[in-house]
């Protein structure tokens, strides 16, 4: 606590590194890894892929059911560990990592079906059900426990806002509001394990197929109850299309105009409604540039975008995930940074003419490549491209290339962390950056780490880094755009004006995060005086006057 008060930040890392506890921050610490201080983004996820290639998920009645669960699976296998969670209506479900994927084949080998039914074709899938009975005789009691803190819920905003007020730092505040909202291990689990369901169907129907999270579910940067961004590759190896070989497969070739990816996307919307036990409200979004399929996954409560061949979408959450891997504090600012501009109305669930958070995110990293007196916090992708090895080389779909360095073991120490710079300081220094930012003239690009000139005069100018001609923030008009440094600069006075803690317990983040009208209303509330319930249905105009404008809607609670 005092090393986040005061910024000393040799303390303040070895404070996070002792408490990391979400699933993203894989600094490795054993002693065999003395020297090496970081894991590859490769390896972070091939530790996921094999875990869901060894788990199932089942339903259950209740907590209650753990030990007869554990007892019955493991007459077939050997158990890692098991995690709980309730979906949105309340069913129960756990999710059990095996040994190895032998043990998983051999339960699912023990799995049944439901009884005759003709309207339904059986199939198999890592989603199960267990059946209860009367007889717990045979339940053992399990040598191990049930991994069940909070689940997958989300935590509740009240809760929220009472820990953020007990804080003593506006530091420690924004480190709270990474730690009780950044997705947990087992929302990380969850998502590959839909991956995997997704993987296990259409390998029968696509040679080397592989289905990945990417987006906010893998790059660090997620929050509980994120959406699930999946791309489905279909790669031809070198291994396969060996000339030596002399027999080979016959073609289905794709006919009937249309790109064949567009068809092959319907095929998968298709066995998605067919095929995917949880997968519901299906929608083909099939003439964009990048054919999309949503769907919702019931079991696992989420809402989820499934397009093919975006390996850049995957390369692109390995630089941010990289990015975030190397400050610890990185990934605090981008979520405070994030929720603010959720609260202000400059982010939308609906896609529009407003600034979304992959942007933003970029807007953050290139702030801290902002060189200080110290040095700067993050290297510019420059930097990375310029490390990079033969080893690093990769390209994408339609040639794009998307070297950089993966190994940061490799990265001088001098290029980033050089700044003891408090998360208070960061945040109010973000806030002043861009209230001063010359957005008319210059674009942000974190190719560079500086501001550079704009190639157009579209409003707010953010370069793809891997796409250099490519602005990934060209849908913001400018009137959002006025938003933006209106409200960036309102931030940077709010913050900068201090808080007297014992006048009011909107100090901080509080003041910052919370929505005016719904702290309004809590205080009017408070109050109980009936006769300002005239101003409690004025907060409530101004709830509607903001959906009128697009403007997400106060949150009453
Ligand atoms: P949330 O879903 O809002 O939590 O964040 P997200 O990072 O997952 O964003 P989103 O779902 O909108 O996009 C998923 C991923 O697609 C991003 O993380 C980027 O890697 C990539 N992406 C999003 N927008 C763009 C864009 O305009 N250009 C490019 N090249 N990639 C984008
Ligand atoms: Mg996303």
């Amino acid at each position: 606590q005092t090393a986040i008060n005061t910024g000393k930040l040799n303390s303040f890392r070895k404070l996070l590194n002792t408490s990391f506890k979400t699933c993203n921050c894989l600094c490795m610490r054993n002693s065999s890894d003395v020297n090496k201080r970081f894991v590859s983004f490769d390896e972070a996820v091939a530790q996921r892929r094999a875990e869901a290639r060894r788990s199932f998920v089942v339903q259950v009645n209740s907590e209650a059911s753990f030990n007869e669960l554990y007892g019955y699976c493991s007459k077939y296998a050997s158990i890692n560990g098991v995690h709980h969670y309730k979906n949105s209506v309340g069913e129960h479900f756990m999710l059990v990592e095996f040994a190895s994927e032998d043990n998983l084949k051999e339960v699912i080998r023990s799995c049944s079906v439901h009884q005759k039914d003709i309207d339904v074709m059986a199939l198999q899938s890592p989603f199960v059900w267990f059946r209860a009975v009367n007889d717990k005789k045979g339940a053992i009691v399990p040598n191990a426990t049930l991994s069940c803190i909070n689940g997958t819920e989300e935590v509740d905003e009240d809760v929220l806002f009472e820990q953020l007020i007990n804080c003593n730092s506006v530091s420690e505040q924004i480190q709270t509001l990474y730690d009780k909202t950044a997705l947990n291990d087992l929302g990380v689990r969850l998502r590959y394990m839909v991956a995997r369901q997704l993987e296990t169907v259409f390998e029968s129907m696509y040679a080397n197929v592989a289905v990945r999270p990417f987006g906010s579910s893998v790059n660090g940067f997620g929050k509980m109850g994120c959406d699930l961004d999946l791309v489905l590759t279909n790669v031809v190896t070198d291994e396969m299309s060996d000339p030596s070989k002399r027999l080979i497969f016959q073609e289905k070739k794709c006919e009937g105009g249309r790109s064949p990816w567009q068809r092959h996307m319907e095929l998968v919307a298709e066995t998605l409604e067919l095929r995917v036990p949880g997968a519901t409200r299906v929608h083909r979004i099939l003439h964009a540039r990048v054919p999309i399929v949503k769907f919702a996954h019931y079991f696992t409560d989420m809402e989820c975008d499934l397009c093919y061949n975006n390996v850049s979408g995957v390369y692109m959450s390995e630089l941010l995930w990289m990015y975030g891997t190397l400050d610890p504090r990185v990934r605090p600012l981008t979520f405070v940074v994030r929720r603010w501009a959720q609260t202000v109305g400059l982010t939308n669930i609906h896609p529009g003419r407003w600034i979304t958070n992959f942007p933003l995110t970029l807007m953050v990293l290139f702030f801290l490549q902002q060189k200080t007196k110290d040095g700067s916090i993050l290297p510019s992708f420059k930097t990375l491209f310029q490390k990079a090895g033969k080893e690093d080389i990769r390209i994408a779909e339609e040639n794009l290339n998307c070297t950089f360095l993966r190994d940061l073991n490799k990265l001088p120490a001098e290029t980033y962390g050089q700044s003891d710079a408090s998360l208070e300081a960061l945040l109010l220094q973000f806030f002043e950056f861009y209230a001063q930012f010359d957005f008319e003239d210059k674009a942000i690009s974190i190719i560079e780490g500086i501001p550079v000139r704009k190639p157009n005069n579209l409003a707010l100018y953010i370069v793809n880094p891997l796409e250099q001609a490519l602005n990934v923030s060209r849908n913001v008009s400018f009137e959002e755009c006025e938003r933006l440094k209106l409200e960036v600069r309102n931030a940077a006075w709010q913050l900068d004006a201090g808080y007297d803690r014992e006048k009011s317990d909107d100090w901080g983040l509080v003041a910052l995060l919370e929505k005016k009208a719904a702290r309004s209303l809590k205080r009017l509330l408070k109050v109980g005086n009936s006769q300002r319930l005239v101003s409690v249905k004025d907060l409530f105009n101004e709830d509607e006057e903001n959906e009128k404008n697009g403007k997400s809607k106060t949150k009453l609670t």
